[in-house]
């Protein structure tokens, strides 16, 4: 089904070559989707050859677990490897035309990467962003061209959740957008087209439910009973899981954003920030199933438990 708001008269440009800007863990896993889906040249980078090094082995480690699990055939497995290169230098974007940015989530250091990666690519390569709070206009307002650029924001896990949030500046082109909703359905993700508002549509939602959820814990209510008063909604995880799914620092950063944002209807964050310093909520097993809370955890956010 066509994404509502899809420009009508424009045509996607061919993506031929792939550029990921960051090497972390989500950047790999959808540096690994773009080598899998479209087939094409990807090219990560990093600040330092450790980190893009880490990158490429953890691709290659995942496309080896697709292997054992059948999901691709040794030939596809050797396939993608050999599609998959990590560079520090920006050099190796110059012939990239679809080049996407997932650096640290801080609105300074993107534009720095933009302002640089404009520098070296093709006048007409599209630049994307996998920013889930910042605003896309100002990351662009750096660019000589910022109708090339547009929001591209996938979801934890990425191979597995359905769902892309392609957000339109005022300047993004058509052309930029439709080649957006081409590379989406190519990944076999679902795309909305967001405007470009904190917290797109997605994490606007997350932000209230996560949210309340750390404020009934910081009211007194255990991580347990909001985790079980949670399970109606129908989440596939609880707020505390799927916190810790996104990461504890990002999911801070996100409430942050929404807080600073609408600072009267958002919850602030500052017991998150408390946890992502500690490193987690839940205890977990050797197979990394959630066994319960860690007390510790529990001592940071909810000093005065009454159940
Ligand atoms: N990474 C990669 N793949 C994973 C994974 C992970 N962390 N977790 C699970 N998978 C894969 C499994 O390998 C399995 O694949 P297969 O079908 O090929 O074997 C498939 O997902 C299903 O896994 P399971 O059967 O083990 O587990 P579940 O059925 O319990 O599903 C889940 C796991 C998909 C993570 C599910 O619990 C879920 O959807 N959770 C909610 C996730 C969510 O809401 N994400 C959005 C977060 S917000 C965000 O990312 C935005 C950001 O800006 C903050």
């Amino acid at each position: 089904r066509k994404p509502v708001g899809a420009p009508e008269d424009a045509s996607p440009r061919p993506v031929t070559k792939v550029g990921v800007l960051g090497a972390g863990l989500m950047a790999s896993q959808f540096a690994l989707l773009f080598a899998r889906r479209l087939g094409v040249p990807v090219v990560i980078t990093d600040v330092s050859q450790e980190r893009v090094d880490a990158g490429v082995a953890r691709i290659t480690g995942e496309v080896d677990k697709l292997l054992d699990r059948g999901r691709v055939s040794p030939d596809d497995a050797n396939r993608i490897k050999a599609l998959v290169s990590g560079s520090v230098s920006y050099d190796a974007f110059a012939d990239a035309d679809w080049v996407i940015e997932a650096v640290f989530e801080e609105m300074s250091v993107k534009q720095e990467v933009f302002r640089k990666i404009e520098q070296v690519i093709a006048p007409d390569a599209i630049l994307a962003t996998n920013t889930s709070s910042l605003s896309v206009s100002e990351m662009g307002s750096v660019l000589s061209d910022p109708s090339r650029l547009v929001g591209f924001h996938f979801f934890n896990p990425v191979p597995v959740m359905p769902l892309l949030e392609v957000v339109r500046t005022e300047q993004t082109s058509d052309e930029t957008l439709v080649t957006a909703l081409a590379v989406a359905k190519t990944l076999k993700k679902t795309a909305i087209i967001t405007a470009d508002q904190p917290g797109f549509v997605v994490n606007r939602v997350l932000a209230r439910v996560l949210g309340e959820a750390m404020r009934g814990v910081e009211e007194g209510t255990s991580f347990d009973v909001v985790a079980q008063g949670a399970a109606p909604l129908g989440l596939p995880m609880s707020p505390f899981e799927l916190l810790e799914l996104v990461g504890l620092p990002v999911g801070a950063h996100v409430l942050d954003s929404h807080h600073a944002a609408w600072p009267e209807r958002f919850y602030p964050g500052d017991g998150l920030k408390k946890l992502a310093e500690f490193g987690h909520i839940l205890t977990r097993d050797k197979k990394g199933n959630a066994t319960g809370y860690d007390p510790a955890a529990v001592k940071l956010v909810a000093p005065a438990r009454r159940d």
